[in-house]
């Protein structure tokens, strides 16, 4: 059963309070955080946890940018995070201009039209007919990209209900050099979100956008961003300050965690983590 806030220890959740209470409370939580580099059980949340356990995809953004000693200190985070053979298999692009920001969401909502014409065989008993077949085996040769979580995306993006970039007015580019150690992409997964939570720690809103790929599709913007062998787009993140407040709180699963502690061929025993 997925639940919806997490708490240290995996304490039990109280009673409903009044929402009065319930902010004070937090008010007061937030002043009794734990001291760094200490753990006992059931202690508040540190600093650190603080910042992990509260981030939140921000998808509406203040016109104006982070100043760009802010945005540099977010990329400072994302130089020193780790990597496979410290192969930091990664270069950064940060676009501000609001002219190349407009162009990208463009040109990004014309291809999800373009996709969605020939993916979504559900408009129509003669596509239904004829394409679904092939739209189903796209799926599952493609079955990370065409998603269904994404492809609802994609479809009220193409509809014109729900933008790209969230209106940022900052992105920047996580570039992944396949030349990396191992496993390159994990590495750039790590880099984002040590960027990510600095951006979340200095008061930045940021989201994750996966869906940047769709421009790769325009050879006019790979040669624009220097998108060539070696080099492949892998995400970005959308960053500013946040607009307005949160859209509500995003469940996590509860997680089976296999615990191994008796001899070599005693059985798991499963915790139910988050419950
Ligand atoms: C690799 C990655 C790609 C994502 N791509 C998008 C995206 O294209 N558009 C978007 O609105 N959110 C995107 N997200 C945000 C997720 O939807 C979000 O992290 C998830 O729903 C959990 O919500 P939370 O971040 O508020 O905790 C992406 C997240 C990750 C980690």
């Amino acid at each position: 059963m997925p639940r919806k806030k997490t708490q240290p220890d995996n304490a039990q959740p109280e009673q409903a309070q009044p929402a009065k209470a319930q902010a004070k409370k937090a008010q007061k939580a937030v002043q009794e955080l734990s001291g760094l580099y200490t753990y006992a059980p059931g202690m508040p949340w540190n600093p650190v946890e603080k910042v992990i356990m509260e981030r939140r995809s921000i998808r509406a953004f203040k016109k104006e940018p982070l100043p760009d000693s802010m945005i540099r200190r977010i990329l400072e985070a994302g130089r020193f995070a780790p990597s496979a053979g410290n192969a930091q298999p990664w270069k950064f692009a940060v676009i501000k201009s609001p002219e190349i920001l407009a162009e990208m969401e463009k040109d990004a909502i014309r291809l999800c039209k373009i996709l969605m014409w020939f993916l979504d065989y559900t408009r129509s008993d003669f596509r239904k007919k004829y394409l679904s077949i092939y739209t189903k085996l796209m799926i599952r040769l493609r079955y990370n990209e065409f998603h269904p979580v994404p492809f609802s995306l994609l479809k009220l993006i193409a509809d014109g209900k729900a933008p790209v970039f969230h209106g940022a007015p900052t992105l920047i580019l996580l570039i992944e050099d396949k030349r990396g150690v191992s496993r390159p992409p994990v590495d750039i997964g790590i880099c984002g979100q040590t960027m990510v939570l600095t951006a979340h720690s200095l008061g930045a809103g940021t989201c994750w956008i996966g869906l940047v790929k769709l421009l790769m599709y325009y050879p006019k913007w790979r040669k624009r961003f220097g998108i060539e062998w070696p080099y492949e787009l892998n995400d970005c993140l959308a960053l500013g300050w946040q607009k307005g407040s949160l859209d509500g709180e995003v469940i996590r699963e509860v997680q089976n965690v296999s615990w191994y502690e008796g001899g070599l061929d005693d059985p798991p025993r499963t915790e139910r983590q988050g419950e």
